[in-house]
């Protein structure tokens, strides 16, 4: 039987859509992975090329996925089957994207279950450090399996009673329990350098690579190349306008980041750490950082608690590209997709969730991509992230584009934009035309290419 939009579930407000929308962006992407990258990309120089590609290059695509869903009102493999017909090779992209969703969230959560256990530390490990917190199985198997089934519990409800109504409780503790942050953050002695660090760009630092890795990094900070915008602009009523909703959501995403920014720089700097310490900047370095200062307990406290809440508005999505497929595709209900889902993300998270210690075979993987393995890394999960979170997700928004800008035609895609908008001008439809045919396709190979050849900042 073919669902109809009824039962498939709607926003029931713009502000809900947008915060949901948000909450998918904002998660480990903007306050683990962005600062960690400015800190190693030489501060201000990354910023602000990061947000020229957030603004000229992963703006108009987010419109594109949310225009591709709402137009279809169906999962990524269901949105393109819709253009195509059934029998058409561009469904692969789709069920690419929902493979992705898939694999994405099995190790996200384990990130996002070390965030959790961090925000209770001091009563489950307290003097464990990092290393061997993230290597004793018990630990982050449990904390994986607590993420997971918070996941679960939002996505089992729905859109409008599920992800919309947590979004709208939970997006607003985030922004306070940041603003505390930051307070305390901007206040120590030797702050303010560490603001400059991060706003004042050296333009020293600028390099191809640089700018290959603020590309991908706006892709996957506004969760984009593997369908989760298409799957909540499926949830979008023609009335709305994907502009300035999709508009929101990027000043959203991108406010937070800068909130992050300056609740761990001015810390970094005032308690005389290098920034430059790659991926352990949030789980090793902070904590640290924390420890030295007055009310050093609560901040940690606080700041785990509000990443943890970022990865679950984020993860809650991802589950949400999956499930969409099966209750669009199949005669699964919700209920039972979000728990065969949930039970195989389990299964699949486990590798990761062993891969930082706890068992060699996964610490290590040499066996299979040699003593070098990807960019220095061979763990399990460091491998997932590069094979699907960066150049998977470059992958499929490459796919994407072309499809939405060839195969369906961006003149198309154009009138399913304009629908519902009162701010687009015909100038402004006109360049977003010519941007998702050409520039964007473009970038995005760019963008690809860098991944394979391996760059790093
Ligand atoms: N945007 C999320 C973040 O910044 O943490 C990550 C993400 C979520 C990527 C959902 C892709 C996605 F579909």
């Amino acid at each position: 039987m073919e669902t109809t939009s009824l039962q498939r579930g709607q926003w029931g407000s713009r502000i809900g859509f947008i915060l949901a929308a948000a909450g998918s962006a904002i998660g480990l992407g903007n306050i683990w992975r962005f600062p960690y990258l400015a800190g190693e990309g030489g501060g201000g120089a990354f910023v602000l090329i990061y947000l020229v590609c957030v603004v000229a290059i992963g703006m108009p695509y987010l419109f594109a996925e949310l225009s591709l869903g709402r137009k279809s009102q169906r999962n990524p493999v269901g949105a393109i089957m819709a253009i195509t017909g059934p029998k058409s090779m561009w469904i692969a992209v789709g069920a690419f994207c929902v493979l992705a969703g898939f694999i994405i969230l099995s190790y996200y959560s384990v990130i996002a279950g070390w965030a959790v256990g961090y925000a209770v530390k001091d009563v489950i490990a307290p003097t464990m450090g990092f290393e061997e917190f993230a290597a004793s199985p018990g630990i982050v198997i449990g904390l994986l399996a607590v993420f997971l089934l918070l996941t679960l519990v939002v996505v089992v409800g729905g859109i409008e009673q599920g992800i919309e109504r947590w979004s709208k409780i939970l997006l607003p503790i985030l922004f306070v329990l940041m603003v505390l942050v930051i307070v305390r953050s901007v206040t120590l002695e030797g702050a303010a350098e560490g603001i400059a660090f991060f706003l004042i760009p050296d333009f020293s630092q600028v390099s191809l690579d640089l700018i290959i890795v603020a590309l991908g990094q706006a892709f996957f900070t506004l969760s984009l190349g593997m369908g989760a915008m298409i799957t909540y602009g499926s949830y979008l009523s023609k009335r709305e306008d994907i502009a300035i909703s999709g508009g929101y959501v990027v000043i959203f995403n991108t406010a937070i980041a800068f909130m992050a920014g300056f609740m761990i720089f001015p810390a970094i700097f005032a308690m005389g750490v290098d920034p430059a310490t790659g991926p352990a900047l949030v789980f090793v370095i902070l904590p640290e950082v924390f420890a030295q200062m007055p009310l050093g307990g609560l901040v940690s406290f606080t700041f785990f608690v509000l990443l943890s809440i970022a990865a679950l508005t984020s993860s809650i999505s991802l589950l949400e590209v999956v499930v969409s497929y099966f209750v669009d595709e199949t005669s699964w209900s919700r209920k039972k997709s979000v728990l065969i889902i949930g039970g195989l993300t389990f299964l699949m998270a486990i590798p990761s969730a062993l891969s930082q210690g706890a068992v060699d075979i996964f610490s290590d993987m040499s066996f299979l991509f040699g003593e070098g393995g990807i960019l220095g890394q061979n763990d399990f999960l460091s491998i997932l992230d590069y094979l699907v979170g960066s150049a998977g997700l470059a992958i499929g928004a490459f796919f994407l584009s072309v499809f939405i800008a060839w195969i369906w035609g961006a003149s198309e895609a154009a009138e399913e934009l304009k629908q519902g908008s009162t701010i687009l001008t015909r100038g402004m439809i006109t360049t977003w035309v010519f941007m998702m045919k050409w520039i964007i396709p473009l970038v995005v190979a760019v963008i690809v290419i860098g991944n394979v050849l391996g760059v790093d900042v």
